[in-house]
């Protein structure tokens, strides 16, 4: 099922995800959504919060629903090592049609459980490693945005509002 996508400034992604406890089918009902939904926009992470549910779940896949073995499920993931930087241009579903370039770390390594729960740890270098620090700032709560300069943020903010006040967001 295709889920509606919760876009910019929702509360909900300002708020830090609850923990997940239970490994259920519901969770992995939410998971098949999420992938569905993601793929339905052409992305490549989807957070919990932008479907409107505060947990702490990130669905990433940088083949967009291509290469099976790229799909990852992060549940309760952070980040325990990070190393260089990266200054690249970055888009998020939850603010359409905006990319502005974001420092990263270049490269990451997480740990976060499976459906099943099984907690495992994963190394992120380029495009995977800011994936895994915009989709992990999603389940904290933090926005790319909020990465940015103040002053790009200040444009991208004011675009914003002019397209909500035109009905066009
Ligand atoms: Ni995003």
């Amino acid at each position: 099922m295709i889920l509606k996508i919760v876009k910019y400034p929702d509360p909900v992604l300002s708020r830090p995800g609850e923990p997940i406890t239970e490994f259920n089918d519901e969770l992995r009902k939410l998971v098949a959504d999420m992938f569905e939904t993601t793929y339905a926009s052409q992305g490549i992470g989807l957070a919990a919060p932008q479907v409107g549910v505060s947990k702490r779940l990130t669905v990433v896949d940088l083949s967009v629903g291509k290469v099976p073995e790229d799909k990852l499920v992060l549940i309760n993931p952070e980040i325990i090592f990070s190393d260089g930087k990266l200054y690249e241009e970055e888009g998020c579903l939850s603010f359409p049609d905006i990319r502005e370039k974001v420092v990263r770390h270049a490269k990451v390594r997480i740990r976060a459980q499976d459906e099943k729960g099984k907690w495992f740890e994963m190394d992120g270098e380029d495009v995977l490693s800011r994936c895994f620090q915009h989709e992990i700032d999603h389940v904290d709560g933090m926005l790319f945005i909020f990465r940015m300069s103040a002053l790009k943020r200040d444009l991208v903010q004011r675009k914003i509002r002019k397209l909500i006040r035109e009905d066009k967001w």
